[in-house]
């Protein structure tokens, strides 16, 4: 397993291109199940979890290209029953059982586990589909969807902490070929559910209010091929500016949606980061001192889950005491045990860990427990004292394209040292 080598305490300076969205370009590629016809899916980024969905797409009996940042997916004859292994390895591939339910009126899929980060029911996903007339059974570690039609329904989505993201991706992809109205309310407002629903547009969907709580979906007999180009990634941004912030940096951002990044802003402006916006880019530039904060995690336009760790990087090199309260995974601080190893001071309290910031942090080894935790520690280590080997970085590689040659880019001595 690869790792990276860190060696902490250079400021980053200069230029970093954002990426095409993670988040948005997983249920965009499910959606492309949806036709026939030949879609074109464009600023993709280079990720594992982009290389897993294709295969899985592959799988289903889609023909799938991705060359150069551009996907090409022609799903003209698709089975609706997935690959156990592949699925159940990736739990963003859960959006997939809309789209072949409203495809071929029948899918079956195996269950997605729970992973570090909570426990991930999905049972909003299956609420949301038998409102629209689908029968559901969980069998064998599988969960089968299949209705001989799909009529529009009245449909709450709102769960024990809020909306759900791939879970109205997920009714969304089902609604649109339903037969007449669907209104989803407690929708999510994540800008990759707004992103997914200019791609179902693009295919002749009938969508309205995507982005506000209430989405309604007017079903149509049938969708057509489409292009588009995927969003920015935020959470990308958000911790490219971060690391300028931690490191007392300057980094401009390139593509960078200032719009989609209010709540990370804020708290950045908040915790000492300066930040400028110009057409098409973002700049944060660390003043030296960096301030406590407080933080809790929300679902859009809230401060996102997704950025809580590497916020929490942060903290520790703030003097003083900074309160983040996770309100959406029960168990996402796995970074905080690790973090403590390069000499942070952290105690989790329930929902929330208090950080006693402002004590240098000196280099270690440390291992990556999921995706935004190791984030969070490669922040650290390239603002501690001395050298950090981050371990387990395909993490990271699911998420973030090419991150070492990135930072090696704005000066970070970074380099990946690749595993038996
Ligand atoms: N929930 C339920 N029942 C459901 C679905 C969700 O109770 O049927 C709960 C979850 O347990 C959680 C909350 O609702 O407490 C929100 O979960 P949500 O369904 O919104 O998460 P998700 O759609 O599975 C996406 C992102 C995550 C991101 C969350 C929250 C993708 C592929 N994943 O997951 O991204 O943290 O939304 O914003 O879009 C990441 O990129 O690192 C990542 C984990």
């Amino acid at each position: 397993m690869d790792s990276f080598l860190i060696e902490g305490g250079l400021p980053l300076r200069g230029e970093v291109q954002i990426s095409g969205s993670k988040n948005a370009v997983l249920p965009i590629m499910a959606a492309t199940l949806l036709t026939s016809e030949t879609c074109v899916v464009r600023r993709v980024p280079d990720l594992s979890d982009v290389a897993f969905m294709a295969k899985i797409l592959r799988s289903l009996g889609a023909e799938v290209t991705l060359e150069n940042g551009t996907l090409t997916v022609r799903a003209a004859n698709i089975s609706g029953f997935g690959d156990y292994e592949l699925i159940r390895k990736m739990r963003g591939s859960i959006c997939i059982l809309g789209p072949l339910l409203a495809r071929l009126k029948d899918a079956r899929v195996s269950l997605p586990g729970g992973c570090v980060i909570g426990t991930r029911p999905i049972d909003l996903h299956l609420k949301g589909l038998r409102a629209l007339g689908a029968q559901v059974e969980v069998d064998g570690g599988y969960v089968r969807v299949h209705a001989p039609r799909l009529d529009g329904q009245m449909v709450f989505l709102g769960g024990r902490v809020g909306p759900t993201v791939l879970g109205t991706a997920n009714v969304m992809m089902a609604a649109v070929l339903a037969e007449g109205v669907t209104v989803i309310e407690s929708a999510a407002c994540e800008p990759e559910v707004i992103d997914l629903a200019h791609f179902l547009i693009a295919m002749g969907a009938k969508i309205s209010g995507a982005g506000s709580p209430t989405m309604t979906i007017t079903g149509v007999k049938e969708l057509h091929g489409a292009e588009h180009e995927v969003i920015a990634d935020r959470i990308e941004a958000g911790t490219f500016a971060a690391a300028a912030l931690a490191t007392g940096g300057e980094v401009i951002l390139r593509g960078a949606r200032p719009d989609h990044l209010g709540a990370v802003l804020d708290k950045l402006r908040e915790a000492g980061a300066q930040i400028g916006s110009s057409a098409g880019a973002l700049t944060v530039k660390g003043s030296g001192v960096i301030r406590p904060i407080d933080i809790t995690t929300m679902p859009y336009s809230g401060f996102p889950t997704d950025m809580q760790a590497q916020l929490m990087a942060v903290a520790c090199l703030a003097p003083g005491t900074s309160i983040i309260s996770e309100r959406i995974f029960e168990s996402r601080f796995m970074h905080a045990s690790e973090l403590m190893r390069l000499g942070a001071d952290i105690a989790i309290e329930g929902p929330s860990a208090i950080v006693k910031g402002g004590q240098p942090l000196s280099g270690a080894p440390v291992m990556a427990s999921d995706l935004r935790a190791s984030a969070a520690l490669v922040i650290a280590g390239l603002s501690a004292g001395g050298s950090t080997q981050v371990n387990r970085v395909y993490h990271l590689d699911r998420g973030y394209e090419r991150m070492e040659l990135k930072l090696q880019a704005l000066g970070a001595r970074i380099q990946r040292v690749p595993g038996e």
